[in-house]
């Protein structure tokens, strides 16, 4: 009997114990993998990956950690699938999930991969949307478990986000308030996180713990930071905006020098990528000893490992030996019989 169907789209989906229990995965299938012992767990899988955006973290991520885990990851990409030119969600979804195990998807509308969820019969990931990046999010909270102050523990974790609401940021948000943290978002008042991204988080403190600010004021936001976190101030089709946005955001939210020195020295800088340098954060910043984003970054890898074997390998059927023989035995029969073989 396959594991029920189940897909990974918000964090909101799941308790605070099942997150930390993909976390302790994701630890386990790091270490593995450091020790070149990544277990093949996904022998003979299929993931197949929608991006209907451009992609570096989540594209490698997602395809190396197929490969590490046994399987195969194909690139769908706009154009070279029918996928809302010729075909729809609905079809697309149902096609798919007949020939792969799993499906990652990027898509420019929320509503895309909610689409496909509904309609796909394994397994759909989210891989970025207008609203959420919840995979971005699960290894951003492992990132600051490997690099939080021993002696803290993850409910005394200050978190500040300066800058844009983005999707990162909405899904920063739920998650920090799910694990009781505490979470800011600096920004100037037109680009705060909206009422109803701050009802969730508020709904999650109030199970969990935690505290959630919103306000324009750096200082105030930064000055118990344990980790200041950044993302870009535009993306693809806000071009027209950009002079405002610059305006608004540049120089009081932008992260420099001036900005982490009035956070606690031990406070880490983390950015989703890809980054703006020069903008939202300056290049001494990426690059100085407070910088963990290629930490971050590469944790991108072990968490779609633990993604992808926590939600595809119990679904996988594996025969036993004898059945893969009597298989094999009858398979080679037939091709001899039919001359097909020498
Ligand atoms: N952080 C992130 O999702 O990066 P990509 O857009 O390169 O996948």
């Amino acid at each position: 009997m396959p594991s029920p169907l189940r897909h990974f789209i918000d964090t909101q989906d799941f308790s605070r114990e099942e997150l930390l229990r993909i976390m302790e995965l994701i630890r386990l299938l790091k270490d593995a993998d450091k020790n070149g012992a990544c277990p093949r767990l996904l022998q003979g899988a299929s993931l197949g990956m929608i991006f209907e955006e451009p992609s570096t973290r989540t594209r490698v991520s997602f395809e190396v950690a197929m490969t590490k885990l046994g399987g195969h990851a194909l690139y769908l990409r706009p154009g070279e699938i029918h996928l809302g030119q010729r075909e729809s969600v609905k079809d697309t979804a149902r096609v798919i999930s007949r020939m792969v195990d799993v499906i990652e998807a990027r898509t420019l509308k929320h509503q895309t991969v909610l689409d496909l969820v509904a309609n796909a019969t394994v397994p759909v990931m989210n891989g970025l949307t207008d609203y959420n990046h919840p995979t971005q999010v699960v290894c951003d909270v492992f990132t600051m478990m490997e690099h939080k102050l021993p002696e803290k523990s993850l409910s005394d974790l200050h978190v500040t986000f300066v800058g844009d609401a983005t999707n990162v940021c909405s899904s920063l948000m739920m998650i920090c308030t799910q694990m009781g943290m505490h979470f800011t978002h600096v920004a100037p008042l037109r680009y705060q996180a909206p009422k109803a991204w701050q009802d969730i988080a508020r709904a999650n403190i109030k199970k969990s713990g935690g505290s959630l600010t919103v306000t324009d004021d750096v200082d105030a936001a930064v000055k118990d930071a344990d980790f200041i976190y950044t993302d870009l101030w535009w993306w693809i089709g806000q071009e027209s905006e950009i002079p405002d946005r610059k305006r608004a955001f540049m120089p009081t939210y932008q992260v420099n020098d001036k900005l982490l020195a009035r956070a606690p020295a031990h406070a880490k800088f983390m950015h989703c990528l890809p980054a703006s340098r020069g903008v939202e954060v300056t290049d001494a910043v990426m690059d100085g000893p407070r910088s963990i984003i290629y930490d971050q970054a590469e944790n991108r890898l072990h968490t779609e490992k633990a993604l992808l074997a926590y939600f595809v390998y119990p679904r996988l059927k594996f025969a036993s030996p004898n059945v893969v023989s009597n298989y094999r035995t009858c398979v080679d029969d037939f091709l001899h019989a039919s001359e097909l073989v020498g």
